[in-house]
């Protein structure tokens, strides 16, 4: 594993090690917004501010992109993408579905992503051309599913009207596939692609934080992470699955019109 995937497992790892101690008793929201049910608690604030400090005395360098702090830093050719905590509903409500994500891009292409599952003590680690690995085992999504057989997650937005469009998408995708998931964190979705425990994934609306490392980790484990109409992945939308059930899972959305909000 390149330097940069060591580097950002070990602050993924510390950022983690501190929020699972201090979430029973400081993981009150303190402000909310895009809406009022996208909250910022203590802890999102306080891991950033963790993760920050370590690449700054790693790196002092390197450009950091941040979900809380917006992006700040040199100009090494080095930026940082860091969601403090992905899936913070969960977090808020102790649902074991929330992580900490770290990417690493040098002149704009990601090289290293690093998701940590803190609740389940899953960490992610994937670096370009070296695979996607969690723990010893190599990770492979799975293939060859057809559509009809395929378990899909997505996601929602925090915008009521973008979440009345995504419903309307979501009641044509549903009959067509095996069934639908809503884990409720971006990165461990893409996770999960990545290890098999779901066949595809879509969303709206998700932000550079929330797929930039996991997005690297799906892709080395041989799933195809784009948006739609040959577009990249973006917070228009992102599909990701193995060649074959992408084309089918894009193909079925396409017509649907999922990049609208009303
Ligand atoms: C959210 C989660 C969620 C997804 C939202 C994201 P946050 O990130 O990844 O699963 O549906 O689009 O904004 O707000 O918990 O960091
Ligand atoms: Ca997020
Ligand atoms: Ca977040």
């Amino acid at each position: 594993m390149n330097e940069f995937a060591r580097l950002a497992e070990e602050i993924a790892r510390e950022a983690g090690d501190m929020l699972l101690a201090k979430r029973p008793t400081m993981s009150e929201v303190v402000e909310t917004k895009s809406s009022p049910t996208d909250v910022v608690t203590t802890l999102d604030t306080a891991s950033e501010r963790l993760i920050r400090a370590r690449i700054q005395e790693a790196r002092p360098g390197d450009r950091v992109l941040g979900e809380e702090g917006g992006e700040a830093g040199g100009d090494s050719g080095v930026r940082w993408i860091v969601d403090p905590i992905d899936g913070t509903v969960n977090f808020l409500y102790g649902l074991p579905e929330w992580a900490v994500s770290i990417a690493v891009e040098v002149d704009g292409q990601v090289v290293a992503g690093v998701v940590n599952v803190v609740p389940r003590g899953e960490v992610f680690i994937a670096a370009l051309g070296e695979g996607a690995w969690l723990g010893a085992e190599r990770l492979r999504c799975n293939t060859g599913v057809p559509l009809a057989q395929a378990l899909v997650s997505t996601g929602f937005g925090y915008d009521a009207r973008r979440r009345a469009v995504q419903g309307r998408v979501l009641a044509e995708v549903l009959p067509r596939v095996r069934d639908i998931r809503r884990g409720g964190s971006c990165a461990a979705d893409l996770c999960s692609v990545a290890a098999g425990r779901v066949d595809g994934y879509y969303e709206r609306g998700v932000n550079r934080w929330d797929y930039a490392a996991a997005g690297l980790i799906a892709a080395e484990a041989g799933a195809r992470v784009a948006g739609l109409n040959g577009k990249p992945a973006s917070s228009e939308l992102l599909l990701c699955a193995a060649p074959g059930l992408f084309e089918e899972l894009h193909d079925l959305l396409a017509p649907l019109d999922p990049e609208r909000d009303a």
